[in-house]
C-alpha cells in the first residue's frame, strides 16, 4: 500500500474560487495502484508555503508519493518547481521528461511545462500541471512505475532486474 499526499497548488482555489478538479482526477487514479491519500491540501501559489507543506508531508507524514497539481507554467506566480527543488535531495529527472515526452505528442503546450521530479528521504515527489486534463495525461505516464519506485524507495526491492 503507498500511502500518498495531494498539493494543489492555486491562489484562486486557496480562495474558494476555483473547485479543484485536478486534485480530485489525482486522487481517482491514485485509486488503480491502490495507494492511499493521507493528506490533501490546497496552498496559494507562496513558494514558502508550498515548500513547508511538502516537508510536512515527507518529514511527519512519511508519505511515500507526494503530487503536486499546479503553478509549473510561465506565470509570476507558478513557483511550484521552485519549492519542489528547494525540499529535495535528489532530482529524478526521468520522471518529467517521460510526462513531457509523451505530452508533446498531444499538445506542443507540452513544453511549456517546468514540472520536476525528486527525492525527499523516503518520499517522491512529482509536480503534474495545473488542469486536470494534463494531469491525466501525465499521471497516466507515470503511474505504472510508481509502485516500483516507492518499493525502492522504502528499501523492499533491492533488484531492478526482471
Ligand atoms: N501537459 C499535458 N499532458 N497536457 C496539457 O494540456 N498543458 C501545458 C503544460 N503541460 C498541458 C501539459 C500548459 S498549457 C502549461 S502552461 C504547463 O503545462 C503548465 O501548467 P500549469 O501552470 O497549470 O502547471
Amino acid at each position: 500500500m503507498i500511502k500518498a499526499g495531494i498539493l494543489t497548488a492555486s491562489d484562486k482555489g486557496y480562495a474558494g474560487q476555483r473547485i479543484d478538479k485536478s486534485g480530485k482526477v489525482i486522487a481517482d487514479m491514485l485509486e488503480g495502484i491502490d495507494a492511499k491519500v493521507v493528506e490533501y491540501v490546497i496552498v496559494p501559489d507562496e513558494r514558502e508555503v508550498i515548500g513547508s507543506n511538502l516537508k510536512r508531508m515527507a518529514d511527519e507524514l512519511e508519505v511515500d508519493l507526494v503530487l503536486t497539481t499546479g503553478g509549473t507554467g510561465f506565470s509570476p506566480r507558478d513557483v511550484t518547481p521552485e519549492a519542489t527543488l528547494d525540499v529535495i535531495h535528489r532530482q529524478v529527472p526521468g520522471i518529467p521528461e517521460a510526462m513531457r515526452q509523451k505530452s508533446l505528442e498531444i499538445t506542443p503546450r507540452a513544453m511549456l511545462s517546468r514540472a520536476v521530479a525528486g527525492i525527499r528521504n523516503k518520499t517522491l515527489i512529482v509536480n503534474l500541471p495545473g488542469s486536470p486534463k494534463g494531469v491525466k495525461e501525465c499521471l497516466e505516464v507515470i503511474l505504472p512505475v510508481l509502485p516500483h519506485a516507492v518499493e525502492i524507495l522504502k528499501g523492499n526491492s533491492g533488484d531492478c532486474a526482471r
